[in-house]
């Protein structure tokens, strides 16, 4: 038996005549940019997550992107990150002129710890950027209280978490703006590149909605220097009739997460740790091992696919060699990057596939 990582092409059977129909509707009405597919969408997505507002832009690096430049984020600024994140949270703020300032994880959760984020905070600070990992909610509550107190703003790292819940509600408006990423293997994803943004402030939609435009408003008549970073109507069309799957998708992998919690219970290894406040979607399912190169050698062997996410940290990549941050400057971080291993989840993973795993893992 063997078990990929992820396939994506089951979800695509399932919805075939669906997601064929949209694609003709949006080729059929010749309207390629923008316009009622996008409209659509973003009702609806804004909808789903308890928001005022939704913006298409063209994906989620893009969103963080445009999120920061909606509150006047650059040059001179600084804004919190976790140490422990894809590099698209820093590439943002990096893209803008920022500084990203890393924050260590809580390492039961991965997610940034709040307790440390007060020591980070400068004159210069301006927001925080808490990710919300793997699909685990990060604790709001307090980063929300903290950003009050010192007037910074949050803005929420949400591309791996479409249909969590903090506190019994939805991410998508807890800060002043959260970012999503459409990305083919995201829990909600597109059949290429997409994004949203979603905010309560409709301020900040609109600043979005223009700068995602060229800084338009009015055709060629522009009030500031804009992208191009314009949802898709084909992947919007093809993003709703998603949608309308994601309770059940996530279902499912809730199922698939809670069989492996059961079947590893005895492995040795470290499993992700939920806590009580938190409903996680299981973007990834990644456990912790000391002897983490073996044990994926191990599965690879089996005919079982795995990931790393991530092998190297941002302060770690060639790419922030400018920040002169050594790697043992952030040591959790570090230490995570050599542990983790993603197990193959998905809303179409068959849950025998979890005894399989279970059985090449052994005890560890
Ligand atoms: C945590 C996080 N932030 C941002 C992004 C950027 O999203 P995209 O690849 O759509 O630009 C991703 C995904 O790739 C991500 O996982």
């Amino acid at each position: 038996m063997s078990i990929p990582f992820l396939d994506l092409a089951p979800a695509y059977r399932e919805l075939k005549a669906e997601i064929d129909a949209a694609v003709a509707r949006v080729l059929e009405s010749g309207w390629f940019i923008l316009g009622p597919e996008v409209e659509a969408f973003e009702a609806e997505w804004a909808g789903y997550c308890g928001a005022d507002h939704a913006v298409g832009v063209a994906n989620g690096l893009d969103a963080l992107v445009l999120a920061l430049r909606a509150l006047d984020i650059g040059s001179g600024d600084e804004v919190i990150v976790p140490s422990n994140t894809y590099i698209a949270t820093w590439l943002a703020v990096s893209a803008v002129g920022a500084v990203p300032v890393p924050v260590e994880p809580d390492p039961a959760t991965h997610n940034i710890d709040p307790s440390r984020i007060a020591g980070a905070v400068t004159p210069r600070t301006r927001a925080i950027l808490p990710v919300h990992l793997y699909g685990q909610p990060a604790d709001l509550d307090p980063i929300l209280a903290l950003a009050r107190a010192r007037g910074l703003a949050v803005i929420e790292d949400a591309a791996q978490a479409h249909g969590a819940r903090y506190k019994g509600r939805r991410i998508g408006a807890h800060g002043d703006i959260a970012c999503w990423s459409f990305y083919p293997g995201k829990n909600l994803g597109a059949l290429g590149d997409g994004g949203a943004v979603t905010t309560n402030r409709a301020d900040l939609a609109d600043r979005v909605r223009v700068l995602r435009n060229y800084g338009s408003r009015a055709k060629y008549v522009h009030e500031v220097q804009g992208a191009n970073s314009r949802l898709d109507p084909l992947q919007a069309a093809v993003l709703r009739v998603k949608l309308a799957r994601l309770d059940d998708w996530n279902a499912r992998r809730r199922e698939i997460a809670a069989a492996y919690g059961a079947a590893l219970a005895e492995s040795g290894l470290i499993l992700p740790a939920v806590p009580d406040w938190a409903e996680p979607v299981w973007h990834l399912h990644v456990i912790r091992s000391d002897a983490r190169e073996a044990l994926q050698k191990r599965l690879s062997e089996a005919g079982i696919g795995t990931l790393i996410h991530y092998p190297i940290p941002p302060h770690m990549q060639a790419a922030y060699a400018g920040l002169g941050l050594a790697p043992e400057a952030l040591p959790l971080a570090r230490q995570l990057a050599g542990e983790v291993l993603s197990l193959p989840i998905g809303p179409h993973l068959a849950v025998e596939a979890v005894a399989e795993v279970a059985r090449a893992i052994g005890t560890a």
